[in-house]
Parts: structure tokens; C-alpha cells; sequence
């Protein structure tokens, strides 16, 4: 038969040149496998669950006063609880991290409030407040320190860094009533003088009480 040889050699030519689709089979090798869209599904939900943890943590470093999670030592803790010994009122703990020291001031009979700016922190906070059967009087909220006024509050701890104390002493000085403490953990006020310090290193805990520097003369 004329031509019955050259036939293989067309489809063969035909097939190189891109003419030709793919056989069933090779189709079939093709087709995208259902594992394939599985495992993108899995590893794309697990980067935004790790984006989604991990933010909160890291945006504090990007802010203009850097305040990241640190947790208190339990040194610390014991340093503050003994500085609010024979003190009575409401107490604020500013940027409360996962909420041991108002946990620890609810345990004492306080009523305890933490202003945090991270959710998980504070989602966790009242999770450890439930367990610790404190949950009645250690409340937490997510919120920005900067935009929370104080005035309420007989009892103040913050565990900050040098650079916001400044800001955070005129904020405070302006917010507190007279009768109120201002207990602060590992870094001082740069203007108040001290009524009490205790601990050392990084578990001293600087106390000052609003009306003794209320007396004082005004700094420049
Ligand atoms: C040094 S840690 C102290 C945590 C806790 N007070 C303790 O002693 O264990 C400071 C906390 O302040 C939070 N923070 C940072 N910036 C904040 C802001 N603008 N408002 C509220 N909380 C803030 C951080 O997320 C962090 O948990």
C-alpha cells in the first residue's frame, strides 16, 4: 500500500512539532493530582497561622517605642506583690504580657486589670486567669497603652523600657489621684524620686508614691 510506511514517520514529525495531542495515557500523567492541592492547601494555611502568631510578637520592634514580651522573673513578682502589701484600690498592670502580675495582685484580693497590646497575650492571660481560679477579679483587655487613661487606678505596675518612661511618667503624673502607687519593674522613672526600692538587678522593683512627688518641687 502506497504511502502505508511513511504514515509512523508523519505522526512521528507531526508529534515533534506540536500537532499532535497528548495519548489518553499521557494525559493522564498530566492531570494535577489531588495530593498536590492538599499539600498547598496545608503548607499556605500553616504560613498565615505562623503570620498570624507571629505578628503581634513582632510588631512592638517596629513601633516607634519598642516594648516587646518580656516576662516578669518570679523574683520580680514577689518584689512587686511585697510593695503592695498593706495597699487597698484597683490595680493596673500597663502592657500586661500574658498577665502573671495581675494574676498574681488578683490572688492577693486585688481587683486586677492588664492593657495589653497583643491578642494572644491576652487571649492566654485570661485563659491562665480561668485556670488559676482568678478569673472573677483579673480582667484583660487589648489596648494600646497610649490611648488608656489610668485615673482609676490605686495601684500601677509597668514593666517598660528606659525610653517610654519619660512619656509615661508626664502621662501617669497628669492621670493619677493623689493617693495612688506607681510600682516599676527592672527600669526607673527618669524624674521621680524613689519611696522605696527592693530586689536587685533586673528583679529591682522602684516604688513611688503620687503624693510624695506631687509635693516635690516641679521638675523643669
Ligand atoms: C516587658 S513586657 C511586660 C509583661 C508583664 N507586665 C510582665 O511583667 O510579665 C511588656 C508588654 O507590653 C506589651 N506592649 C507593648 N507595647 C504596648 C502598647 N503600646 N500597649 C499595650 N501593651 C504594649 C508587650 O506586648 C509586652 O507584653
Amino acid at each position: 500500500m502506497e504511502g502505508g510506511g511513511t504514515l509512523p514517520e508523519t505522526l512521528k514529525e507531526e508529534r515533534q512539532l506540536g500537532h499532535i495531542l497528548p495519548t489518553s495515557s499521557e494525559a493522564s500523567s498530566v492531570k494535577r493530582s489531588p495530593w498536590g492541592f492538599l499539600l498547598t492547601g496545608i503548607v499556605g494555611g500553616a504560613l498565615v497561622a505562623v503570620y498570624a502568631v507571629a505578628t503581634p510578637f513582632i510588631t512592638p520592634a517596629l513601633r516607634k517605642i519598642c516594648l516587646p514580651f518580656v516576662p516578669a522573673t518570679s523574683k520580680q513578682i514577689e518584689n512587686v506583690v511585697k510593695m503592695l502589701r498593706c495597699r487597698r484600690g484597683p490595680l493596673v498592670d500597663i502592657g500586661s504580657g500574658d498577665g502573671r502580675i495581675v494574676i498574681a495582685a488578683a490572688k492577693e484580693g486585688f481587683s486586677a486589670v492588664g492593657y495589653e497590646l497583643n491578642p494572644w497575650l491576652v487571649w492566654y492571660s485570661r485563659y491562665c486567669a480561668w485556670q488559676e481560679g482568678v478569673h472573677g477579679s483579673a480582667r484583660f483587655y487589648i489596648s494600646d497603652l497610649w490611648k488608656v487613661t489610668f485615673s482609676q487606678y490605686s495601684n500601677v505596675v509597668i514593666f517598660g523600657v528606659p525610653q517610654m518612661m519619660p512619656q509615661l511618667e508626664k502621662k501617669l503624673e497628669l492621670e493619677l489621684e493623689d493617693d495612688a502607687r506607681v510600682i516599676a519593674c527592672r527600669f526607673p522613672f527618669p524624674h521621680w524620686i524613689p519611696d522605696h526600692v527592693t530586689g536587685e538587678g533586673i528583679d529591682t522593683v522602684w516604688v513611688y508614691d503620687v503624693s510624695t512627688f506631687r509635693g516635690r518641687e516641679k521638675r523643669p
